[in-house]
């Protein structure tokens, strides 16, 4: 049984091998005669009790004590118990998980514990205002096989005059410990995931998007930890199924009294939110997924990779390998041309792509960025006969075709926009901005909404397209809905709020239409590179373009940080000839095909102008990539090791009796040439062949792991696949 709940006031989770633990506590209530009216009348709190290494006997979490033994007169008794619920108002100063307010400006929740409904692997439990029409329900989903339990909370209003929601937090995580670590990024446009480690010695951390999207600068996820390694220690992490403004914030509400924790809230961002509940409506927060390992990070990213896989991926895609695709961004940037496109195509063919894909540049009059975002069809001067001239060529050659769209978007000077200036966020007596000369179409209008479904569904029908990457290219700014020199936004001050949240939802509807139209079409998400990362995109999209930066170093600390709690089937990775991080850096193809053989494999060069010798190189790489593609794409991934802090960088790919490992080195350093690597997920009893570069070796599980393999690289950026294979 994976909920048990006891006494009806008791809840017990448990996963495989986790247990999530929480009560109704009353015991608070003994003593507002004292110094603190904590509870009103028979009211209790919803109390965290335990989320941890499993623990099998409910009995044992029968508390009847108050945890909280001494609260100082000017402190508040209900900020130090971790809470399953907060609610802003009556005595609580932390952080809270609601702020609701009330048609008479009464501002706090105070609730009685209604009850609750078991159902499978799902619980509900229900919470009542004692006054008005307010109803709060936790709910929760354990997959048990993956030690992930799902979080979100549903709001209703059971009256007729409007409440309003100004935050809604998914989920509250009280962890019974101090002196925590918390793990986020830190990252910009072509350098995402870069991690950001702090301790949590007091006070609180935050980690947000304000953007209208999630951004390159954090994720909506955390990772909190108390000197974990990849492989040992305790590690509570989560992620957030919501593509819009996140909040990720930890606290320690107080340090001085007697008990102290690390409170742990994500979910929407309540900068500038609020949600009209109106009577007899409901509201429901994103979901969040969460869960807790005592093994470390690479446990944690084994879990959430396969809970990825089962339970959120696109089920049509999920279990097919990504294919090998071009993508034509970095060769011809916006000078899309029908001839040069199938030259392309051909080499590409050639080289044992798969998938084509035509990036920006191939419709209205996109010759740059300055116009043609809207019009989502073909420019007849660079396809004079239509797409299908390409598409038939290119599937000719047997590979698919997909294309690029930015369906969010629109430029001032396109049909689109002259059409309709009002289809754009924008207030009433404000000049709207541009971010990289476009504009964001105002997705909460419903005649927008439509042209997107049916230009995208258009393009779909029209033309034989089975891949399509979505991008979003500037972020979100002056969220009114109004006319160009309208009297005033439409909807009242507090509606005006709520644009953010549902330009993502109508974000999804579009997308989830299209894909139900278009079942075959896969889908990468891109947002300026890797700033729509989040388990809400995932339910929608087959594939994450990870970043713009192609270096192949930048691009692994990158990948690495990615990897941490998003699967690796995900993460496009491709080879260019562009050079972001610095034109004075060029390691060899070899060296930047095998960092993209690490994900999900793409070719960006310019194969029209590549030498041929470079060419056959990676040739012969794809070759090598269709051998192990199942391996990385379906495999357990083990960060063996950083050139941020070793020698130089391994990661391993395990998946049943195959392994790979893909070795780099930056330079050789002090004469070495001879690197030591123990490898991890291997059968200690099992017998295994390596084939590394100096020769094929056979050894045990346990010798591989224990004692390890010398890995022979030298020179400047050197590297190795090695591969090993369990033998019968
Ligand atoms: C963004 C994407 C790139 C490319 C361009 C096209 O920058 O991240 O991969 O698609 O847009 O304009």
């Amino acid at each position: 049984m994976s909920i048990v709940v006891k006494g009806d006031k008791l809840f017990h989770l448990s996963t495989k091998n986790t247990s999530y633990v929480f009560d109704v506590d009353y015991s608070g209530d003994l003593e507002h005669d004292t110094q603190h009216r904590a509870y009103v009348g028979n009211q209790g709190v919803l109390r965290h009790l335990y989320f941890g290494q499993r623990i099998d006997n409910t009995d044992d979490f029968v508390f009847t004590e108050n945890f909280v033994k001494w609260t100082p007169a000017v402190h508040s008794h209900v900020d130090q118990i971790m809470e399953e619920f907060s609610s802003f108002g009556t005595l609580r100063y932390k952080e809270t998980a609601m702020k609701v307010v009330f048609s008479d400006g009464t501002k706090d929740f105070r609730y009685n514990y209604k009850g609750h409904k078991v159902n499978g692997n799902c619980l509900t439990v229900t919470l009542e205002d004692v006054h008005y029409p307010l109803i709060v329900e936790l709910h929760y989903e354990v997959f048990e096989e993956f030690d992930v339990i799902k979080r979100f909370v549903k709001v209703y209003n059971t009256g007729k005059e409007e409440i309003l929601v100004e935050r809604l937090y998914s989920a509250e995580l009280g962890i019974a410990d101090d002196d925590m670590q918390i793990i986020n990024f830190n990252g910009a446009w072509s350098s995402e995931f870069q991690q950001v480690s702090e301790s949590l010695k007091g006070g609180k951390k935050v980690f947000e998007s304000l953007g209208g999207t999630v951004g390159h600068v954090a994720n909506p996820s955390f990772i909190v930890h108390k000197n974990a390694t990849e492989d040992t220690g305790e590690v509570y992490y989560g992620a957030l199924a919501y593509t819009g403004n996140f909040k990720v914030t930890a606290e320690i509400p107080s340090k001085v009294t007697t008990y102290k924790y690390t409170n742990v809230l994500i979910g929407m961002n309540d900068n500038d939110f609020c949600h009209v509940l109106r009577g007899g409506t409901d509201f429901e927060s994103p979901a969040v997924y969460i869960g807790y390992t005592n093994k470390g990070f690479t446990d944690m990213s084994h879990k959430m990779h396969d809970f990825c896989k089962n339970e959120i991926m696109p089920k049509n895609f999920a279990n097919k390998p990504a294919k090998v695709l071009y993508n034509s961004w970095y060769a011809t940037l916006f000078d899309v041309v029908c001839d040069e496109q199938k030259k392309l195509a051909k080499k590409a063919a050639d080289a044992g792509v798969e998938l084509f894909v035509v990036d920006d540049g191939w419709f209205g009059t996109r010759i740059g960025e300055k116009q043609g975002l809207g019009d989502w069809y073909v420019d007849k001067n660079k396809f004079p006969n239509g797409l299908s001239e390409l598409v038939d060529y290119v599937n000719g050659l047997g590979m698919e075709f997909g294309i690029w769209i930015e369906p969010e978007m629109v430029n001032e000077n396109s049909e689109l926009y002259r059409n309709h200036p009002d289809w754009i966020y924008r207030f009433p007596n404000r000049e709207p901005l541009t971010g990289r000369l476009q504009y964001t179409l105002n997705l909460t209008k419903e005649e927008v909404v439509q042209y997107m479904i049916e230009s995208l569904d258009n393009l779909l029908s029209e033309n034989n397209v089975t891949f399509i990457k979505w991008d979003m290219n500037r972020l979100i700014s002056e969220t009114g809905t109004c006319a160009p020199g309208a009297a005033a936004c439409d909807g009242n001050y507090h509606e005006q709020k709520e644009i953010w949240y549902k330009h993502i939802q109508n974000f999804y509807r579009v997308i989830s239409t299209i894909r139900e139209k278009h079942p075959n079409v896969e889908f990468e998400c891109c947002a300026g590179g890797g700033a729509r990362i989040d388990y809400g995109a995932m339910r929608y999209f087959d594939k994450f373009w990870t970043s713009d930066n192609t270096d192949p170093i930048d691009r692994m600390e990158i990948q690495d940080g990615y990897s941490l709690l998003y699967p690796i089937k995900y993460m496009s990775a491709w080879i260019t000839d562009d050079f972001l991080a610095g034109e004075t850096r060029r390691p060899p193809i070899t060296f930047r095909m095998r960092c993209s053989m690490c994900g999900a494999l793409g070719i960006g060069n310019n194969l029209n102008e590549l030498p041929d010798d470079d060419l056959e190189i990676i040739k012969s790489h794809i070759v090598e990539y269709k051998r192990v593609r199942d391996i990385v794409q379906f495999g357990k991934l083990y960060r063996l090791k950083n050139f941020m802090r070793d020698d130089f960088h391994a990661v391993q790919y395990v998946n049943g009796n195959k392994s790979v490992v893909f070795t780099f080195l930056l330079h050789s350093r002090y004469l070495t040439s001879k690197y030591s690597l123990k490898l991890k997920g291997l059968e200690e009893n099992a017998m295994y062949e390596v084939k590394e570069r100096n020769g094929t070796i056979k050894k045990s599980g346990a010798f591989l792991m224990k004692y390890g393999i010398d890995v022979n690289m030298k020179g400047d950026y050197d590297s190795q696949m090695i591969e090993i294979e369990k033998l019968a």
